[in-house]
């Protein structure tokens, strides 16, 4: 029989039998009024998990389409943008806004680096022609969680837009929308949401909308007035992904049901039990622990095992699928997911295969000292 599969990577991730069972009733037209109650009942709970009083879009295409829609409706050709990288996701938000004609200025921190916020506040000081400054939430490709609040009050002095890549931190890291100044955040189903990919989700401030109504660039899918038009009915622009609709509401009738502080709190569990599992078996963090992020967890490849090769014994003889390194960290890390539906057996599942996994790779690890340092944190004990 093939291995039971553990999936374990930043996206997709597992869905709860809730919203499976959600997204299989029948499909309904979406020009309806059951629709429209679903749509606003979403919104309305998004709010809460997005901490804003913002219009919020629930648009029909992967994050990096919300990432392009927060770009396409307010960054203009020759816009001057500032784009902090500091890792795969942050790069592909700067090129998105070169595509659309603007001179990002492009500062990268270093893959496994957080943001500097003493640089930020050094280039909007020198630059107050800024037109926007996009931030990565959480860097998917580098398992570092940056400092959205401190980036957003540098950017609230300023006249420019805070846009938020929260693809992979919103529902499993907490942000506030409003207090911490994010003019556009974006996440997207996938991830912390706990839903199949097909969606993402937009919230837009006041102060971005000004630049949205003013916008020359060319928009048509992904534009935000057409959104905003069909939201006054509780309707899209376009066909959505209604089975996707039924699930996300489920989805966040479970959030709402634990409550987002326990949501929070369970994520920053499951992360500082990995954590301590892989520091017990030897193994390294690929960023400093202040800012290591409490939805995926990136480690150094073993010395003298391969990160991919660890990988492929992993999945091939336990089932557990992580993830690997992306761009110039391929085949150096590997990334282990606890995002979204994701509990303190899923980490005791992955924690005891990687001690099998190494130890048949020959890596000197005791057997059972990664399982005990993360049993210790779930009961409470030193972390
Ligand atoms: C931080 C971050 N941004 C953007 C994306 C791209 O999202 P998608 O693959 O849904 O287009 C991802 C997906 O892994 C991500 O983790």
């Amino acid at each position: 029989m093939p291995a039971k599969e553990y999936l374990m990577i930043p996206g997709p991730t597992p869905v709860p039998p809730q919203v499976s069972a959600a997204m299989s009733r029948p499909i309904g037209g979406h020009r309806t009024d059951e629709f429209a109650r679903i749509h606003q009942g979403i919104v309305e709970k998004l709010k809460t998990v997005f901490q804003t009083q913002n219009d919020i879009f629930v648009l029909t295409h992967s994050g990096t389409g919300g990432m392009e829609t927060a770009v396409a409706n307010t960054v203009n050709p020759g816009d001057k943008v500032l784009a902090l990288v500091t890792g795969n996701f942050g790069e592909r938000f700067a090129k998105i806004a070169r595509a659309y004609g603007a001179l990002v200025d492009e500062v990268d921190f270093g893959w496994g680096k957080d943001v500097d916020l003493a640089v930020v506040e050094e280039k909007l000081k020198a630059n107050p022609d800024y037109k926007a400054v996009l931030a990565t939430q959480n860097e998917t490709s580098t398992g570092v969680t940056n400092d959205i609040a401190g980036i957003g009050a540098l950017v609230a002095k300023t006249p420019a837009l805070l846009l938020v890549d929260g693809i992979s931190g919103v529902g499993g890291i907490e942000i506030k929308t409003d207090a911490w100044g994010v003019d556009v955040l974006i996440t997207a189903s996938q991830k912390a949401m706990m839903l199949p990919p097909g969606l993402a989700m937009v919230a837009v401030s006041k102060k971005a909308w000004e630049a949205v109504e003013k916008c020359r660039s060319p928009r048509f899918y992904f534009s935000l007035p057409a959104a905003k038009k069909a939201v006054e009915k509780w309707n899209t622009a376009y066909t959505p992904g209604v089975s996707l609709f039924y699930g996300l509401e489920a989805a966040l009738e479970l959030m709402m049901a634990e409550g987002m502080d326990n949501v929070y709190a369970r994520h920053g569990l499951l992360a500082r039990a990995v954590r301590a599992a892989v520091r017990a078996l030897g193994l390294t963090l690929l960023p400093e622990e202040r800012c290591a992020s409490n939805t995926v967890t990136a480690i150094h490849g073993p010395d003298g095992v391969g990160a991919d090769e660890l990988r492929k014994v992993l999945k091939n003889r336990y089932g557990v699928v992580f993830a690997g390194g992306q761009g110039i960290l391929k085949g150096k890390i590997f990334r282990i997911a606890h995002m979204g539906y994701a509990g303190k057996t899923d980490v005791l599942v992955a924690v005891g295969a990687l001690e099998m996994a190494l130890a048949e790779l020959g890596y000197p690890a005791e057997l059972g000292r990664g399982m005990k340092a993360a049993q210790e944190v779930f009961l409470g004990g030193s972390d």
